[in-house]
């Protein structure tokens, strides 16, 4: 007998388990597009280049056209659909809206989880291509709109809107960081 070319897994995504049948070749994208109706992640480019199907694994930001379902398993999956906390917008949420950070329904929902994760990352003090003092003792560098723009430089817009992206960024990190004092 050939061997099977389908699997039943479990996905945990936004706190909630999903148990379903794919077939191994599934990305993660298209489980959560087509087979659990969560559109809010975005197919692109399909190849890893665009940053439009950005989610978070486990926090960690991934994009999910180039990670299989079957890989997901046993990890927590984030889609902008789980950001929010009930009526209470991520603060990168509202900074995005109180700052016009907004930009269209396909580059959006990619460009807010990945500024959600940049922020964690630099709060955890992971330098960046232009850090330039990467020493562990030099500490996290400032959050420059330089390092905000080389960090979220995964997340690509066709037209080229990106100015307010960085203030709603900035922002929200200085709202975490207080949050957090
Ligand atoms: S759709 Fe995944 S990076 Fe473009
Ligand atoms: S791709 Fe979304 S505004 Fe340009």
């Amino acid at each position: 007998m050939p061997p099977s070319t389908s699997s039943d897994l479990t996905l945990s995504v936004n706190g909630e388990k999903y148990t379903l049948t794919v077939d191994h070749r599934t990305t993660l994208l298209d489980a959560l597009r087509e087979r659990l109706d969560m559109t809010g992640t975005k197919k692109g480019c399909d190849q890893g280049q665009c940053g439009a199907c950005t989610v978070l694994l486990d926090g960690r930001r991934s994009v999910a056209c180039l990670q299989l379902a079957v890989a997901a398993e046993g990890r927590e999956i984030t889609t902008i659909e789980g950001v929010a906390e009930g009526e209470r917008l991520h603060p990168v949420q509202q900074a995005f809206l109180d700052l016009d950070g907004f930009q269209c329904g396909y580059c959006t929902p990619g460009q807010i989880c990945s500024a959600i994760a940049v922020i964690e990352e630099h709060a955890a003090g992971w330098p960046s291509a232009v850090t330039g003092d990467v020493r562990p003792e030099a500490g996290p560098p400032p959050l420059t709109p330089e390092e905000i723009r080389e960090r979220m430089s995964g997340n690509l817009c066709r037209c080229g809107a990106y100015v307010s992206i960085v203030q709603a960024v900035a922002r929200a990190a200085e709202e975490t960081k207080g949050a957090a004092a």
